[in-house]
Formats: structure tokens, C-alpha cells, sequence
């Protein structure tokens, strides 16, 4: 009877998600209409922990002063997003001292061999070749702890994370095996896609901070987005007209893209609308779409900014939230592990 009732209780309950986002760049268009505009509607089916990764950013050298301010900002810009910091979870990662901590356990629970196979270590060493660093090659262990410490049922990510997901499932399995079930094996959960946005001047590429000119920021003055769809590069082909070809229009298929996700429209009610127009009236109502999208974000980041003491409020809050649920966590594995209890 009592189990029947505790079963009903758990499937009441809302399964858990946790997300981290490294606050080490400003938020563009391509996050905002990919994976960002879902998350109002995730905090209302999931019981979702989101936190800034500013452990993790220090694998590469940062500017402390510029870390810190785009730590405020990327809080400020998440919650006039939508996320409600009274509906789920948002914290530094910094301010929880166990994910530190619990990343230091799991290091020694991830063999040199699979942590030498992580394609985004190639990468970023490849990249930054005069600072590879421990924490850059052992990152693995501390996106674990992150997840862990939490035991959620999905982590929303990228395709690029994914195999830090696939390695945090063999730490599970392997600590799991030689303690028995401490850690709940995480899902990957692959997001909705939402739109794959692409670099305004340089279409065959994905739009990113690193380019700035093809690159529309959050937090953009109308003015700058109004340029960049202006400057946007459409097709060489003769045709001028406003028709979705991936293949033979990639830059017109990227707007047509961006106007669709902006407006809730589908591509066909896009090349409707314009049909008979050419790319010099398309670009700009792209532009203005864009701009009307973006201007309460924007508005509403900047008034947050000026509340220093709302934000502070928030964050707090979140770690305190966070940090006892981690510390659960974090006590039944040193018990296992063998610590001696304080
Ligand atoms: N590694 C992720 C990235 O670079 C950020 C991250 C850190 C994360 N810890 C996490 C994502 C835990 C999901 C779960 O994008």
C-alpha cells in the first residue's frame, strides 16, 4: 500500500533536466533560435537546473574583469528569455563548491585512454596549442560532476557535447558497478531542433560569435541588426527571388529561415508573403523581424542589469537551491568512496 503510494507520488513528479552554458561569449541569434526559445516551455514540463559554467571557462585563459561582467549578463539575458527563476534552478557553478569537488572524485573514475579520445580536447588543443592544460584534457570529469550531483533524467545538448554525455554514462557505469546505484544514468536529450542558424556574410558557415559581422548579438542596437541584414549575403545566382533552396541558396535559405522562426511562420507562408520581391525589400523586413524579436531581450537584459541586487537575489538563491541538492549527492559518495564522515 505505502509502495503504491510512493509510486504515485514519483510519477507526479516532474522528471529533472539540467543544462550548462560556459559564460564565455555574448548570446547570438543562432542560440536564441535554436535551443533558447524552448526553455520557457522545458521549466514548465521539467524540473530544470540551468547554471553558468564559469569552472569549465577557465580551461581557456579568460579576462577576469570580462568573465565576471558577462557572467552578470548571460544571468540577466536567461532570465528575460523566459526563465523564471521561481520555476526552476539557475545558478553559477562556481558558487556550489561541490561540483569541484565531486569533479575531483570522478577523475579518478575516467581512464587517460577515453579521456584522450574526446574530439572537442583535439580540438581545443589543436587550437590553443601554448595552454594545454589538466583542466582542459580532465573537463569531462567536471561536466560529469555537474550532471551527476544533480541526478537528472535528460541533458539537453548539442550534437557536440554529446560525447562528454556518452563518457558521463561510463563513469556512471563504472562507479555504479563497484558501489552499487549511487549515480542515475543520465539521458542525452536531443532538443527540438529549432533552426540551425547560419553566418549572415558567410551562409556555409554556422553563426558565431567569431565572426562578428554575420554574427546578430542579443543585445544588438537596432541599428547594428538593421546593417547586418542589409549587408546579409544572398545568392549569385540572376534569379532575385525569394524561394527556399538550401542547396543552389543557401544565404536566402538562411533568411528565409530566420524570418520563419522570428514571425512563427513556415518557409512556404515566407516565400508567399514575398513572392515578386526582390532581395533588396527582403533584407531588411528580415532585419526588422529580427529587430522586434529581439527588442523586449534586450529591453528587458538591460533594466535587469540595472537591478544588481535582483540579480544577486537570483543567484543566491540558486546556489542555495542547488548546492542542497548537491551536497546529497556529493555525502553519499565520499561515504562510498570510503571518506571518513566529518
Ligand atoms: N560543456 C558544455 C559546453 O561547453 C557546458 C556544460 C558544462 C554542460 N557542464 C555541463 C552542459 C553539464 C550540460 C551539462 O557547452
Amino acid at each position: 500500500m505505502e509502495e503504491q503510494a510512493i509510486q504515485k507520488e514519483e510519477q507526479a513528479a516532474k522528471k529533472v533536466m539540467l543544462s550548462g552554458i560556459q559564460p564565455s561569449g555574448a548570446l547570438h541569434l543562432g542560440n536564441y533560435l535554436g535551443p533558447l526559445q524552448h526553455w520557457p516551455q522545458m521549466i514548465e514540463d521539467f524540473d530544470c537546473y540551468f547554471f553558468l559554467a564559469d569552472l569549465h571557462t577557465i580551461t581557456v585563459r579568460q579576462d577576469p574583469a570580462a568573465l565576471r561582467k558577462q557572467t552578470m549578463t548571460l544571468l540577466a539575458s536567461y532570465i528575460a528569455c523566459g526563465l523564471d527563476p521561481e520555476k526552476c534552478t539557475l545558478f553559477i557553478q562556481s558558487h556550489v563548491h561541490q561540483h569541484a569537488e565531486l569533479g575531483w572524485v570522478l577523475n579518478c573514475y575516467a581512464m587517460f585512454g577515453e579521456l584522450s579520445r574526446m574530439t572537442q580536447f583535439k580540438d581545443k588543443s589543436a587550437k590553443n596549442a601554448d595552454n594545454i592544460n589538466g583542466g582542459l584534457f580532465t573537463y569531462p570529469c567536471l561536466m560529469a560532476a555537474d550532471i551527476l550531483l544533480y541526478q537528472p533524467d535528460f541533458v539537453p545538448v548539442g550534437e557536440d557535447q554529446r560525447q562528454h554525455v556518452e563518457l558521463c554514462r561510463n563513469i556512471v557505469q563504472r562507479f555504479n558497478g563497484i558501489y552499487g546505484d549511487v549515480f542515475k544514468m543520465p539521458e542525452p536529450y536531443i532538443q527540438k531542433v529549432g533552426a540551425r542558424i547560419m553566418s549572415l556574410n558567410a551562409p556555409e558557415s554556422k553563426m558565431s560569435k567569431s565572426q562578428p559581422e554575420g554574427c546578430v548579438f542579443l543585445l544588438d542596437r537596432p541599428e547594428d541588426i538593421a546593417r547586418k541584414f542589409k549587408r546579409a549575403v544572398t545568392d549569385s545566382d540572376t534569379e532575385n527571388c525569394v524561394r527556399y533552396d538550401q542547396a543552389k541558396k543557401p544565404g536566402v535559405a538562411n533568411l528565409i529561415q530566420i524570418y520563419a522562426a522570428a514571425t512563427g511562420r513556415t518557409f512556404e507562408d515566407v516565400e508567399r508573403e514575398f513572392a515578386g520581391c526582390g532581395y533588396g525589400k527582403f533584407k531588411p523586413a528580415v532585419g526588422e523581424a529580427v529587430i522586434e524579436t529581439l527588442r523586449p531581450i534586450r529591453e528587458e537584459t538591460e533594466r535587469l542589469l540595472k537591478d544588481k541586487a535582483y540579480l544577486e537575489g537570483v543567484y543566491r538563491a540558486g546556489a542555495e537551491k542547488a548546492s542542497y541538492v548537491a551536497e546529497k549527492t556529493l555525502r553519499k559518495v565520499y561515504k562510498k568512496v570510503g571518506f571518513l564522515q566529518r
